[in-house]
């Protein structure tokens, strides 16, 4: 059974832990400390105070559940002890330097990092941008105006531009774009907009290129047992993670 050490025990760290099958939680650090000692208990893994003797520990691989700073900070680390590494806090790798590090830690000790698809359908095919060519990708998000902390009353564009300046104004919404300029090799075009008549978060992702055009629209219902995650995107990691696990791969 693959051996996961976790890295952030917050509301993901939880999920994953509390759906741990065909995969152990064998290892958990959290920079407050109680929070992965409180984990452990629940998982039967082992909680570290320090981050050197939670990265030595045995395990297949990290999963970094924590904030775009530790994943700056750890990724290279984790790498370098020979232990492969899921990535939530996708904005990290909006830095291209820092990507390039990672690229470079991981070819050096064969160690591969994983992204999981998140809130978002489609990122297996927009990889075809890579060889194929994409001519333009656009990310409409609309959130409902309180999860975004705007006065708006009715449907508003409250940004349009590069996915780089979005994450300025509104961090929060970084893991979605970064991932699908990851997959497709390029630049997303982001419009954020907020709605008062919407419910769920909306992600649009419209494609152009040598393929044809696609068009997909995902509606997002919280999850159950952590109402600040879209359903969708707990359910990636989980099923990411059963993936690695099995021999027949499905999807590019
Ligand atoms: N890619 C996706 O689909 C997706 C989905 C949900 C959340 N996320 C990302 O995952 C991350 C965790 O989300 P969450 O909801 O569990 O957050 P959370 O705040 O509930 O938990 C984060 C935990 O990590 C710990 N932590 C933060 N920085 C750390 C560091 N440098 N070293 C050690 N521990 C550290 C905190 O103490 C906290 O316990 C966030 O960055 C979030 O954006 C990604």
């Amino acid at each position: 059974m693959m051996r996961v050490g976790l890295l952030g025990c917050g509301n993901i760290g939880h999920l994953i832990a509390s759906h741990a099958e065909r995969f152990s939680v064998a290892a958990l650090y959290d920079q407050d400390p109680d929070r992965a000692r409180e984990l452990a208990d629940a998982t039967g893994g082992t909680a570290y105070d320090s981050f050197e003797a939670f990265v030595a520990a045995d395990v297949d691989l990290i999963v970094e559940a924590a904030s775009v700073r530790a994943v700056r900070a750890h990724g290279e680390a984790v790498l370098g002890a020979g232990k492969d590494l899921v990535v939530m806090s996708v904005g990290a790798l909006s830095d291209a330097a820092f990507l390039e590090r990672l690229r470079t830690a991981a070819i050096a000790h064969r160690r591969r990092v994983y992204i999981p698809s998140g809130a978002v359908m489609g990122l297996d095919n927009l990889k075809v941008g890579r060889i194929g060519g994409i001519d333009r990708v656009v990310l409409r998000t609309t959130k409902h105006p309180d999860s975004l902390g705007l006065p708006v009353t009715g449907r508003t564009l409250v940004f349009q531009g590069r996915a780089d300046d979005c994450v300025q104004a509104f961090p929060k919404n970084i893991n979605v774009s970064v991932a699908i300029a990851l997959a497709a090799g390029q630049e997303v075009q982001v419009e954020l907009w907020a709605d008062p008549a919407v419910d769920r978060n909306v992600h649009e992702i419209v494609a152009e290129g040598a393929f044809g055009d696609a068009y997909i629209r995902v509606r997002n219902v919280p999850s159950p047992d952590n109402p600040a995650t879209s359903y969708l995107a707990a359910l990636s990691i989980l099923i990411l993670l059963r993936d690695l696990a099995d021999p027949i791969r499905v999807g590019t």
